[in-house]
């Protein structure tokens, strides 16, 4: 079997950071979003892969991620041509490397604890033609639903419904055979002109065998800052034990409690306190602060007379201030100092991007 991951598009709800950053590289724990969803699909024995990017993006992505090797796999990446035209149009641009396979389609921005084997072994066994895996939500109108039939069955799947016909949301991770091809010739662009995954999916089962399953660990689609900060968290929670490491020389007095990685070359100063689980990255300096739980700071990162806590700082940021920082995303090479600290000594000022949030 092959895998697509789809790490293309704009992430414009995650905008400032994603003006430098593509979503799926951002850090959580310290290792990019992508690197989970390769774990997750090399441990499945799937170790033949293609990640669909934008244009012009093929060098970031594989400088950051490689080519597959870490995980015993390979991994051809593919630029996404023709613009934004949905889901299954992402997989029909990637026709080439898929004819004649089954594969699993993973969006790239989606995170789940718990392993997928079950999910790619059940679509292997009973030889189906496509499987969804499922998952309740709240907000199902944010998502592509699932619609059943009184006995149960699959009836169809909707793409954002805004009357949803049940609270199970089509999570992005799918199996499909090789029919795909012959299902996306049928399917028209929906009302906000976009070939739509979930009209592929009622295809199959309209026509095939389709099976679903129902995630019932944390599973995520990380498109806003909350929903990354908690996939931040949740993974740190997820980490064994013996992933924690301290890699540099922690002085007296220092306090590191819990399941804390320090990275090489970073400096703690003696009346600092660190409270895992916190995974800090190489040639930081942090002075006098407290690290609390949940947080993630990148390479170069100084945090300086200040309280951090579940939130993830990245690289070259600097944070200097009495104020606490919690549920924080903190942008590379971005500075938070106290009005006091600077002249003249009230008022705030502020350089803030486009999109940023502000909670003074
Ligand atoms: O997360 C599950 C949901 O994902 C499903 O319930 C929906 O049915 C499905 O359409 C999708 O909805 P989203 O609104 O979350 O899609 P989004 O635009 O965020 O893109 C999903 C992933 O695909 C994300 O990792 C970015 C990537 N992508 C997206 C677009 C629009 C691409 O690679 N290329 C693209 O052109």
């Amino acid at each position: 079997m092959k895998a697509l991951i789809a790490a293309g598009g704009r992430a414009t709800r995650l905008r400032p950071i994603t003006w430098t950053i593509n979503k799926h590289l951002i850090p959580l724990a310290n290792k990019p979003m992508l690197w989970y969803v390769l774990k997750k699909v090399t441990d499945a024995g799937i170790k033949d892969i293609i990640i669909n990017v934008n244009p012009g993006e093929v060098a970031e992505m594989s400088r950051v991620l490689g080519d597959g090797s870490e995980f015993g796999a390979r991994v051809t990446y593919v630029e996404q041509r023709g613009g934004a035209k949905g889901l299954a149009h992402v997989v029909a641009n990637a026709e080439e490397h898929l004819q004649g396979e089954r594969f699993l389609f993973f969006l790239g921005d989606n995170i789940i604890l718990g392993s997928i084997n079950r999910f790619v072994e059940r679509f292997q066994q009973e030889n189906l033609d496509c499987m969804i895996a499922l998952s309740r939500v709240k907000d199902p109108q944010r998502f592509g639903v699932a619609e059943f039939h009184p006995d149960g069955s699959l009836k169809r799947t909707v793409e954002k419904p805004q009357d949803p016909p049940s609270d199970f949301a089509v999570t992005g991770i799918y199996l499909f055979d090789e029919k795909f091809f012959e299902a996306f010739k049928t399917v028209a662009p929906s009302a906000r002109g976009e070939y739509e995954i979930t009209d592929v999916i009622t295809w199959y089962i309209e026509h095939g065998k389709t099976g679903h399953e129902e995630i019932t660990g944390w599973w995520k689609d990380t498109g806003t800052p909350d929903a990354l900060i908690e996939g931040n968290a949740l993974i740190m929670d997820d980490l064994p034990r013996e992933a924690f490491c301290v890699a540099c020389d922690v002085p007296d007095g220092a306090q590191v409690q819990g399941m804390v990685t320090i990275g090489k070359g970073t400096r703690v100063s003696p009346d600092c306190l660190i409270r895992g689980p916190v995974v800090i990255g190489e040639d930081c300096d942090i002075h006098g602060s407290y690290i609390g739980p949940y947080t993630a700071i990148g390479n170069g990162v100084k945090i300086h007379n200040s309280e951090v806590e579940h939130s993830i700082v990245l690289s070259g940021a600097t944070i200097d201030t009495a104020r606490r920082i919690v549920n924080s995303l903190i942008g590379q090479n971005a500075t938070l100092v106290d009005s006091q600290r600077t002249h003249p000594k009230t008022g705030h000022r502020l350089i803030v991007g486009d999109n940023s949030l502000v909670e003074l």
